[in-house]
């Protein structure tokens, strides 16, 4: 038996999902139970799951039977390439997985924690005050600059100016629906007509590309045995496209992400001031405080697999050809994982606390490989912030979830107004 779903034809689930997801979510998981099928137009039907035990099913699947390369490679595939951890599976997937795990190792990452709170400092100094401003956009500058300047390991003062003003432009239009929608048989004939959105998205992508290569080159010339992902890369043998791709790869994957769980944070913490008065200089207290961030308002939504073998899910079996993933926000609402779910609580994760349940990373094999970064960057930003600045919400209503690309974000993207922290607060 096919787990339900609604009887509307795809494309009319497809505008219900785009116009309201947590909503029609919502409805489907009241109407129809924990597992229930989506259909999304030009796709194969999703099974959904809402319990942290159906998610497990689903994930031991990556050991035999899901893909979770396959489901991403289609719209990933024009951004990453094809040597990327994020689009490929089996052998390919665990080669690419074991060269970028160490450099994002827990005790790897600490070492980052200096230089990211330089960084923070940094873009902090130049967010305007007195006047209300979108905070994602600004976070962001400062995710994308870990990145480029951790990950990446780019020192050479000439090629960071040239990503800084590149990059924002090649995720902006690789985001755009009309270069990631766009279908593939489509894109060699979009590609040769000089002003469609996906030509121009070639073009900034090959002007990026030039950058790395140059990069790659220079630090194969100087050095190889570096703790960092670059160096990593190149110890393991891969090839100069293999390493390109890796790096957009953790770019993409990483930058918006951790952006956007941080502007939730704040979106919360604004409208929490009982939570916000604790806040920054308990590190434990810090730490609970952006996992119930995460479990409330997890930035990524779903972690799908594609199917290559029918999978079995209680009473239900999902066939070969669809996909299934945890529907992250609605496990994260399991009251059998935590109690009083709709309440923010970060005492839920003190005292090293942990439930199988909490999921904003995903699961299986496929665990998010940068959740240690993430973690890391949030309370060094979180704090950073905190100590510096007096935000202010000029709306206090809480911001709506809005759908983009993968995300779901505040949708007035953290509308925040700053005033300097008066001096005897700062540390
Ligand atoms: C708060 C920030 C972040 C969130 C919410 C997040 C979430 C996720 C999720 C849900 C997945 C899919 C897991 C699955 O399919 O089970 C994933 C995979 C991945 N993430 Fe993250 N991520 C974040 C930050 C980062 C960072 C900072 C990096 C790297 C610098 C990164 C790199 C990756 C990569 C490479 C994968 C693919 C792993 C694989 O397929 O083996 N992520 N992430």
């Amino acid at each position: 038996m096919i787990p339900p779903g609604s009887r509307m034809p795809a494309a009319v689930q497809t505008a219900w999902f785009l116009r309201d997801p947590a909503g029609t979510f919502d409805r489907l998981h009241s109407r129809h139970g924990p597992i229930f099928t989506v259909r999304y137009f030009g796709f194969p039907p999703e099974v959904y799951v809402t319990t942290a035990e159906l998610a497990e099913q689903v994930f031991r699947t990556d050991r035999g039977g899901g893909l979770a390369g396959a489901a991403r490679r289609d719209f990933l595939k024009p951004m990453v390439g094809s040597h990327s951890v994020l689009t490929l599976d089996g052998d390919a997937w665990s080669h690419h997985r074991k060269a970028l795990t160490p450099p994002l190792r827990a005790r790897q990452v600490a070492g980052y924690h200096d230089e990211i709170a330089d960084i923070a400092a940094e873009k902090i100094a130049t967010w305007p005050l007195g006047v209300p401003f979108a905070l994602r956009d600004r976070i962001q500058e400062i995710t994308l600059e870990v990145i480029i300047r951790l990950i990446f390991g780019i020192r050479d003062a000439e090629r960071l100016g040239r990503l800084h003003v590149l990059l924002p432009r090649l995720i902006t239009l690789g985001g755009s629906a009309s270069v990631v929608m766009l279908p593939s048989h489509l894109r060699g004939r979009a590609a040769k007509a000089p002003f469609t959105p996906y030509a121009r998205f070639l073009k900034a992508r090959a002007t990026v590309d030039a950058i790395l290569y140059e990069e790659i080159a220079h630090r194969r010339r100087t050095e190889a045995d570096g703790a960092d992902m670059l160096s990593g890369l190149l110890a393991a043998g891969f090839t100069d496209e293999e390493i390109r791709d890796e790096l957009i790869t953790l770019l993409i994957a990483g930058h918006e992400t951790t952006a956007t769980s941080l502007a939730w944070a704040f979106e919360r913490l604004l409208r929490l001031p009982h939570i916000l008065e604790r806040l920054p200089d308990d590190e434990e207290y810090l730490d609970a405080v952006v996992k119930e961030v995460m479990r409330l308002r997890p930035a990524v939504y779903e972690a799908p697999r594609l199917l290559d073998a029918p999978l079995r899910l209680g009473d239900y079996e999902v066939p070969a050809g669809w996909y299934a993933g945890p529907f992250i926000p609605l496990v994260h609402l399991d009251p059998d994982a935590f109690p009083e779910p709709e309440k923010f609580s970060p005492e839920r994760f003190l005292d090293g606390r942990q439930s199988r349940a909490w999921m904003p990373f995903g699961g299986g094999r496929r665990f998010c490989v940068g959740a240690q970064l993430a973690l890391l960057e949030m309370r060094v930003v979180i704090r950073e912030v905190l100590h510096r600045l007096d935000l202010t919400a000029p709306d206090p209503a809480p911001e709506p979830r809005r759908l983009t690309n993968v995300t779901l974000t505040p949708a007035r993207l953290t509308r925040v107004t700053a005033r300097a922290r008066s001096l005897d607060r700062t540390r």
